[in-house]
């Protein structure tokens, strides 16, 4: 059993942040309901607890409370944001309703470091989101730091190693955040830092194994990290108990279906089913224009695939995802009552409850980035742990205009290229994503003597930290000529190559 912090989770949007920056500190955390028994938190051996914030306040009529037993289990706590308002109330503290939200900057002056700010700076910016306001300090507890709005955003209790901040250490905008989690990690609860990318796999993989038992499992792959990297960690978990699904529905890049069944079926000998479908989809494609059209018939369509395949696979019982946090939509509290939490999350098209299977998700919890480690790990290549992201609709949103499969090699041609010179010159992994898109339209060329009317490929080449928002990226004229000298020389059909200086927004990343 390794050594636990156990994040009490009040229905914060950052539980999983703060989480995530446990095991930034290489510490080993769980996330439990707000009303766990101080026993259960015993027995799994919890060294520390943090409160995490909450959308609460400590008034409203179901507030949620935790057993006041924690603070009797002799471990330090820290209490975040509505875990500091927790503790003054629970503690005989008080604290009164707020008239406004404080939300965004502010500065925090540290008036003792003690052991939590040991080593930082005494003025910081920090990140707020409250609405309670402590207005007397707890008995035991002392203040050694304010903000412009609250004397009282830091409190200690050195004798029972109780400390509470107002503001959210756990999130990217505070300065410091990660080293005061750290404090409290390792100079507070004396954590060990020994847990490691191998130890969450380890542990993955026994919590899989305790799930699945001898039942079988299925996982549709579609090649990117997501997916790649579930298969990986549940083949260590099940091996040949689980068969993944790939289908080819025709829009696939050059190459894509030949790796993923070399490396899967080859390298990793997964039981691994390739499904054909590319006739099925370009038939339902033909002649539709209209983008959203596009999407939902090629979602449909591979639901319904999917399904089929799932028959001829055989009886399972689970059906494998690889959702990561940012996938899953922040958790949505019905009026005041968290207790009522949902959490809603993509998945294919509701197709686990239709099939009657049960979801597994072991990357639930992970970000992109520790997933790519994850990855690594697993010893998947760097191809596969650092490929861009590439859309459910493949090149079907590639195409503008009516999907031709002639058009779609020009486009698979094209593509190949410029993912070519992009690797070799060290781009493809600095940017976000880059690709071509095919253009319904012609344009005069030459050849030789000739005259050359064909068609138009536009290069998209985008840096973005979470595809919200992109910016266009400035790639090397050199670079930029070479992609286009190699596009219209070696690919019959193209007499124009044009570079895409649109950010997002107002386009969006993808023409279609
Ligand atoms: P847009 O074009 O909306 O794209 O700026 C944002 C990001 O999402 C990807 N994308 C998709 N991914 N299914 C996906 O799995 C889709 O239908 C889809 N549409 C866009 C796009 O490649 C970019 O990274």
């Amino acid at each position: 059993m390794p050594q636990t912090i156990a994040v009490l989770d009040f229905g914060s949007q950052y539980t999983q942040v703060i989480a995530r920056r446990i095991r930034e500190c290489q510490v080993f955390s769980k996330i439990y309901h707000y009303s766990t028994p101080p026993e259960k938190l015993r027995d799994d051996g919890v060294i520390g607890i943090i409160l995490s914030g909450g959308p609460n306040s400590v008034f409203a009529p179901r507030a949620p409370m935790p057993d006041c037993g924690i603070f009797k289990l002799g471990v330090p706590v820290l209490g975040i944001c509505y875990g500091l308002h927790l503790m003054g109330h629970l503690l005989g503290g008080r604290v009164v309703k707020g008239r406004n939200r404080e939300y965004g900057h502010g500065r925090l002056h540290v008036s003792r470091r003690g052991p939590l700010f040991a080593g930082l700076p005494r003025r910081l910016r920090v990140w707020n989101s409250h609405g309670d306001k402590l207005t007397r300090v707890p008995p035991g507890f002392r203040p050694i730091g304010e903000t412009e709005n609250s004397p009282y955003a830091v409190l200690e209790d050195r004798a029972r190693h109780f400390y509470a901040i107002q503001f959210h250490p756990e999130v990217f905008h505070t300065e410091h955040g990660t080293d005061i989690i750290r404090n409290f990690l390792v100079g507070i609860c004396r954590a060990r830092q020994d847990w490691t990318t191998r130890d969450f796999i380890r542990q993955a993989t026994r919590e899989i194994r305790s799930a699945v038992g001898d039942s079988r499992v299925i996982l549709g792959l579609s090649g990117g990290v997501d997916s790649s990297v579930a298969a990986a960690l549940l083949h260590k978990a099940v091996g040949r108990q689980l068969t993944c699904v790939f289908v080819d529905n025709g829009l696939l890049r050059k190459g894509e279906r030949a790796a993923v069944e070399s490396l899967y079926r080859r390298h990793f000998r997964i039981d691994l089913r390739v499904v054909d479908a590319s006739v099925l989809f370009l038939r339902r494609l033909r002649g539709v224009d209209d983008p959203e059209r596009k999407r939902k018939i090629i979602g449909n369509t591979f639901i319904e695939v999917f399904e089929r395949s799932l028959k001829k696979v055989g009886h399972a019982d689970f059906l494998a995802q690889g959702t990561l946090y940012p996938d899953v939509i922040e958790s949505v509290a019905i009026g005041d009552n968290p207790a009522a939490l949902i959490k809603s999350h993509h998945n294919v098209g509701g197709l686990p409850a239709r099939m009657r299977l049960k979801l597994i998700e072991p990357l639930r919890e992970l970000f992109k980035d520790e997933v790519r480690e994850v990855g690594s790990a697993l010893g998947l290549p760097k191809e596969v742990v650092w490929r861009q992201p590439f859309p459910g609709p493949g090149l079907g949103v590639r195409v503008v205009g009516p999907i031709v499969p002639a058009h779609l090699e020009v486009l698979r041609s094209a593509d190949a290229i410029l993912q070519e010179e992009m690797v070799k010159s060290g781009w493809y992994y600095k940017v976000w994503q880059s690709f071509c898109v095919f253009l319904p339209v012609k344009s005069v060329g030459v050849v030789g003597d000739e005259r050359n009317y064909a068609h138009v490929i536009a290069i998209r080449v985008v840096e973005s930290i979470d595809a919200m928002t992109a910016d266009w990226t400035r790639l090397p004229y050199d670079l930029l000529q070479k992609i286009s000298g190699r596009i219209t020389n070696e690919v019959r059909g193209v007499s124009r190559v044009v570079f895409d200086v649109s950010s997002k927004p107002p386009a969006t990343i993808e023409w279609e």
